[in-house]
């Protein structure tokens, strides 16, 4: 393939790129997006694959067939509640990726280029090695938080911001002594400084409480980004260096709008341990327990209630990923607006455990998106709403952020439920959520814990409204409800 070409085709893609992100922006355009996307990174795969500079296609072959059979294999069988962890574990690769193109870069040093230009090449291999190794670790520590594999509290260990500055330092210093060193000899301080930025990357995740864990994640996005961007660069791959632009910079708008969502300072929370830090606290060291008792209700009051209601408004949470809930819950959605009921969606930002997690899981049940509402379009109707049924949500409806002060989530706005006439609560049990902080929302007196598994429990609930559809009966009362505890 000519070099023009091959521009051509590099140009296509990068505009395919930005057509994709511009879809995925909105729910109703994300799947043109992801055909974009797709069609983008096939036009990228098959330009550079005949790029005239490629010729070893036995070599790509042999590792592009087998990745791809794979990555097919584990993207098709991944639960949607695993999605996370596979984003997660795709943020490492990229990593690890840069890590080694970084370091092959270096041995290999077929250009001749010399000096402003040369010290500019190190400078990039560096730069991208560095990224690349806070990314690789960063982004495992964040899959084993998300799998549960390591424990989701901060770990905050004594002058942990001076080790960091200590590490960032070191690093500074040994990209000094690489740029200074000839023959090959800068390999050593090129593997140390792999070495501390790996150990940096443990350590800023670990010290991450979880529920800032949606910023890491959208930051560690972007660090993916920038290293595929720093990768770009040492290959001179043009298409490389716009394409990890584009996912960095995304990444960085991304985590900017997660934290603004929960009260965060970006700085902070990248720096580590915002919420335990400014708290003084952790989840298990938070001074104020919930008290009081709790209301447990059956289905059919639950359903009693809902035929009673003018107003519903349902906010799912990650329990309703686990469950598989979203259809049963779109079900009964529309049963409810058939009865003349007016149902909607109340979604908090960081639902679940990746950035639209339900906004996806309710698209896919075809729940309509002008029902399904931010947590800032619907938290000041919470007032005059009569039902809302919460649904496997917890630390996003936890009052103690608002109202405790010492709760390592003090600050994150959350869905005001307990405005409304009544909540009624679908999970298991009393646990916590995420964040491990006990939720005082089920004491209140206008809480009803509905416990049990939230698919089963919405399949029954939707069996018995369904029924009554069938009988025409519109039992709907013109008085608000008023439940007996
Ligand atoms: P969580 O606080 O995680 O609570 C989910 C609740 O669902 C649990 O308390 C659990 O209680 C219940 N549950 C689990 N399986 C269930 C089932 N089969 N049926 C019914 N209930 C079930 O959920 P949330 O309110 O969505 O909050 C999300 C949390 O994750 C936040 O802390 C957030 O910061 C964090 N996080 C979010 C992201 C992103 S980007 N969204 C990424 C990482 C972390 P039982 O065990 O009692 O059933």
């Amino acid at each position: 393939m000519s070099n023009n070409l091959l521009t051509v085709a590099y140009i296509v893609a990068s505009a395919l790129f930005i057509l994709s992100l511009g879809g995925l922006s909105d729910q109703e355009t994300a799947r043109k997006g992801n055909i974009y996307g797709i069609i983008g990174m096939v036009i990228a795969f098959v330009a550079t694959a005949l790029s005239l500079d490629l010729t070893a296609y036995g070599t790509l072959a042999s590792v592009v067939i087998p990745g791809a059979i794979i990555g097919a294999i584990v993207a098709s069988r991944v639960a949607m509640t695993s999605m996370p962890e596979m984003v997660a574990m795709l943020h490492s690769f990229v990593g690890v990726a840069a890590v080694l193109v970084g370091i092959a870069n270096y041995l290999q040093q077929s250009r001749s280029l010399t000096g402003i230009e040369s010290t500019i090449h190190q400078i990039e291999i560096f730069v991208g090695v560095f990224i690349g190794a806070v990314t690789f670790t960063g982004s495992i520590i964040a899959f084993g938080k998300l799998r549960g594999i390591i424990s989701s509290k901060p770990l905050l260990l004594p002058a942990r911001h001076f080790l960091n500055l200590s590490m960032i330092a070191a690093s500074l210093w040994l990209g000094s002594q690489f740029l200074a060193a000839e023959n090959l000899s800068g390999l050593q301080p090129l593997l140390i400084m792999s070495a501390i930025a790996s150990v940096l990357g443990i350590h800023l995740v670990m010290a991450i409480g979880g529920a800032d864990m949606p910023v890491v994640i959208s930051m560690l996005n972007s660090y993916s980004g920038w290293a595929a961007a720093a990768a770009g660069f040492m290959l001179s791959n043009d298409l490389l260096i716009i394409t990890g632009a584009l996912v960095g910079s995304s990444g960085a708008i991304l985590s900017y709008i997660m934290c603004k969502a929960m009260n965060r300072s970006f700085i902070s929370v990248i720096l580590g341990g915002f919420g335990a830090e400014t708290n003084g606290t952790t989840a298990a060291q938070s001074a104020e327990q919930p008290g009081g008792e709790v209301t447990a209700t059956t289905i059919e009051d639950t359903v009693e209630l809902l035929q009673r209601a003018k107003s519903v408004v349902i906010v799912p949470g990650y329990g309703m990923a686990v469950a598989r809930a979203q259809h049963a819950v779109s079900e009964l959605a529309k049963l409810l607006r058939d009865r003349g009921v007016q149902v909607r969606f109340g979604i908090h930002p960081v639902a679940g455990r990746m950035p639209g997690h339900m906004n996806v899981l309710l698209a896919e049940a075809n729940v309509p998106y002008d029902i399904v509402l931010e947590m800032d379009e619907i938290n000041e109707d919470f007032s005059k709403t009569d039902v809302v049924l919460v649904i496997g949500a917890n630390d996003t409806v936890n009052p103690s952020a608002l109202e405790n002060p010492n709760s390592p989530i003090a600050g994150m706005p959350v869905m005001e439920v307990w405005k409304a006439g009544t909540v009624v609560v679908m999970k298991r049990s009393m646990a916590s959520g995420y964040a491990g902080v006990e939720n005082p929302l089920f004491y209140k007196s206008n809480t009803h814990m509905l416990f049990g598994d939230a698919k089963k429990n919405l399949d029954a609930i939707v069996g018995k409204v369904a029924l009554l559809s069938e009988e025409s009966v519109d039992l709907r009362q013109p008085t608000k409800v008023a439940f007996s505890t």
